[in-house]
């Protein structure tokens, strides 16, 4: 094989942050990765402290089906939505912390996000200059120890997130074909499709294109064999997650935009600032 020599010049003040010998535009990544997760988590804290207009019931022929991912699968909520046990909140909540729905359901999803392979290793950057980028001086020096120690040791927890995650994305799976049916006046459901049925309906998928493109995934559903030659549907669901994991970076940021825009348009419904169109009713 032909080998090339690449010459990089090493500074000896790499324990100094920032000092490089790069010339592109290193910051550009780490800058917006620190933007576009920053604006998600204060837009989904604002979210989550909301505790109402989760959910839209309305629309002309025919009542709507729509909950906002952020509060979905609804445990608690009030009379008339889709909620799991029969009251707004649980009893053992203490009475004088604010609760929401959101609060039981955003955990689950936000740990697979914060243990995922590719956010560690951008908000790494981004977050914590751990170090900024590839061949760029970090504010740790020499010491940085990696993640062979607590607290950063607990991120190998991801490998067992993987699993809740996933039940996470079939509840969304339902939610969608839920949203596509229709409550009449007089109780019957009737199938349709509207804007909103669509919108979730890409949430699910979006998300299930992330979660079972996981390198855990990867790894559980098949990559821990020594050999998958004579078990073909094993074999073909690792080719499949091996396809998406070729594009889990942007699996991961579309997902989270779009689960973000998800809620959103459930909430400018709820609240009369949009209107649902119905393309098939
Ligand atoms: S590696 Fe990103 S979700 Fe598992």
């Amino acid at each position: 094989m032909t080998q090339v020599d690449v010459p990089l010049p090493q500074r000896h003040d790499v324990a100094r942050f920032g000092a490089t010998t790069r010339k592109d535009r290193w910051w550009l990544s780490p800058l917006l990765v620190l933007l576009g997760l920053s604006a998600f988590m204060i837009y989904t804290t604002w979210a989550a402290f909301q505790g109402e207009h989760y959910f839209f019931s309305g629309g002309g022929g025919g009542d709507a089906h729509y909950l906002s991912p952020f509060y979905s699968p609804l445990l608690f909520g009030q009379e008339g939505e889709p909620r799991w046990f029969g009251a707004p909140q649980p009893s053992w909540w203490p009475g004088w912390a604010p609760f929401s729905p959101a609060f039981l359901i955003l955990m689950g999803p936000g740990m697979m996000r914060f243990t995922c392979y590719y956010y560690r290793g951008a908000y790494y950057k981004s977050f914590w200059g751990a170090p900024p980028a590839c061949a760029v001086g970090g504010p740790h020096g020499g010491r940085y120890m990696g993640e062979n120690r607590f607290p950063m040791i607990m991120q190998n927890i991801h490998r067992y997130v993987f699993y809740p995650a996933a039940m996470f994305v079939l509840i969304l799976l339902y939610d969608s074909w839920r949203a596509m049916w229709f409550t009449m006046d007089d109780g019957s459901h009737h199938f349709g499709v509207g804007i909103g049925s669509i919108v979730l309906l890409t949430n699910a998928v979006l998300l299930g294109g992330y979660t079972f493109g996981c390198h855990c995934a990867r790894h559980q559903i098949g990559g821990y064999l020594d050999c998958m030659s004579k078990r073909p549907v094993r074999k073909k669901c690792y080719d499949c997650t091996s396809a998406l994991n070729r594009h889990h970076m942007k699996w991961a940021w579309v997902s989270l935009v779009w689960v973000a825009w998800s809620d959103i348009y459930v909430r400018l419904l709820s609240h009369g600032v949009i209107s649902d169109l119905r393309i098939i009713f």
